[in-house]
């Protein structure tokens, strides 16, 4: 039996790797071990609420306002300890952050096959999104086996000339995760009443723009635009925008700047002042997140995850980025780049609101970053390769 070592630290690896380690543990072809690093607290425990996720190590990293170095030293040494005592055969990382990388390295030096979860993204930008383009492109480079979510991911990692008995298709973990999520909320009414209560505070009778921003490379100018941009979009008065804020202190200052007193900061549903435009919250969780995304209208995000998500729920999606390296949402007519300068990003956003013909045609449920089973792929792939 192969002793399968599996990091990861931040709220999106969580989300996209929980499946795998569902299964996994479940799985008598593999001993699989659990390691988080602790990149992210707060917005990473609820989730192992949810999933029944208990970690065999954690590094317990998270500093209030870390920086990038600062991570990277922490999952440098509490990985290379872990590596030195525990005999593994393969490490299995997702995605892109720093968490992803360092782990990869550590992995890559203790001789250590490197399994690559949502592999071959491209934004074809070194510096965009920043630091996770030079993340996933290191990553690769030490990856035995590269697990592509979709054909064009693939298609990225032929081009740079990885063999193609090392890249395979599988779609991508975090729709099966959705797809659990959306099965619970089906069969759970109870739930989504719970969560109507908890966001009691917004209006039935207005359209809902849902909102996510925290991307480093827009981290002042940019990521204010894009915030100015949303208050001269809540002078309308058929709709209200929820924005729950990203936890790192960057966003929050950008958001104090520019929301000031323009915006109600919503902690309890029941003390909510009425008649609001622009909502701020914490966090969301990620199940109430998902039935957010549902009853939205309209979301405006930089996030990686809820461009894949938002086409499952058939929600047309405004990517507040330069460039994405998820072409495949704006190919299948679902997502759209929208400027990150407060005209040009109004005016985007009021030609999806207003003409019925763009709207409906980026309301389509078609989503093309999977289809629910790209675990149990992984799975066997890993079984057979390793
Ligand atoms: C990280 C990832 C990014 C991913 C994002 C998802 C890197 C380089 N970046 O960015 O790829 O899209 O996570 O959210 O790996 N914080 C808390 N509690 C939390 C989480 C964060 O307080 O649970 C605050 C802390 O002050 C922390 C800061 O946010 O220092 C930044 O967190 P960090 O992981 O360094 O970067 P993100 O911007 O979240
Ligand atoms: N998400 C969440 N609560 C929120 C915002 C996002 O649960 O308040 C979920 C979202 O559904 C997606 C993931 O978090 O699965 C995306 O994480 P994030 O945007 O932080 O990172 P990225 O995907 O950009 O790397």
């Amino acid at each position: 039996m192969k002793t399968i070592l599996v990091v990861f630290g931040t709220r999106p690896e969580t989300i996209k790797i929980a499946p795998l380690i569902l299964k996994a543990k479940a799985d008598k072809r593999f001993n699989f071990l659990v390691c988080s690093t602790g990149q992210h607290r707060e917005m990473i425990k609820p989730l192992f609420d949810f999933f029944g996720i208990k970690p065999d190590f954690d590094l317990d990293l998270m500093k209030p306002g870390q920086t990038l170095v600062d991570i990277s030293m922490g999952v440098m040494k509490g990985l290379n300890e872990i590596l030195a005592q525990h005999k593994v055969d393969g490490v299995i990382v997702q995605g892109d952050t720093t968490s992803c990388f360092i782990a990869s390295m550590v992995s890559f030096y203790h001789r250590i096959p490197v399994i690559h979860v949502e592999a071959g993204l491209r934004s074809g930008d070194i510096e965009s999104p920043f630091p996770e383009e030079f993340n996933r492109l290191a990553t690769g480079l030490v990856a035995k086996l590269h697990f592509a979510p979709t054909e064009g991911a693939k298609n990225n990692l032929l081009r740079e000339h990885y063999s193609a008995d090392s890249v395979f298709v599988t779609g991508n973990t975090g729709i099966d995760a959705l797809f659990e999520v959306k099965k619970k909320l089906a069969e759970t009414p109870d739930l989504a009443r719970s969560f109507q209560k908890q966001f009691s505070f917004l209006n039935p009778d207005k359209k809902l723009v849902l909102s996510t921003v925290h991307r480093r490379e827009s981290f002042g100018g940019p990521m204010e635009e894009v915030m100015k941009g949303l208050v001269a979009l809540s002078e309308r008065e058929d709709l209200e925008i929820l924005i729950p804020l990203h936890m790192n202190p960057q966003v929050r200052k950008s958001a104090e700047k520019i929301f000031g007193n323009q915006a109600t900061w919503v902690q309890n549903a029941a003390n909510a002042p009425a008649g609001n435009k622009i909502w701020l919250c914490e966090p969301v969780d990620y199940v109430p997140f998902v039935y957010l995304m549902d009853r939205a209208h309209l979301i405006v995000t930089d996030s990686g995850g809820v461009q894949e998500e938002a086409p499952s729920l058939a929600k047309p999606i405004l990517v507040a980025r330069e460039k994405t390296e998820r072409p495949e949402a704006i190919a299948a007519g679902t997502s759209k780049l929208i400027p990150l300068e407060e005209k040009a990003f109004l005016k985007t956003v009021l030609e999806v609101l207003d003409t019925k013909e763009i709207y409906n045609q980026m309301s389509q449920a078609k989503n093309p970053f999977g289809d629910g089973k790209a675990a149990e792929r992984i799975l066997d792939i890993m079984a057979e390769k390793l």
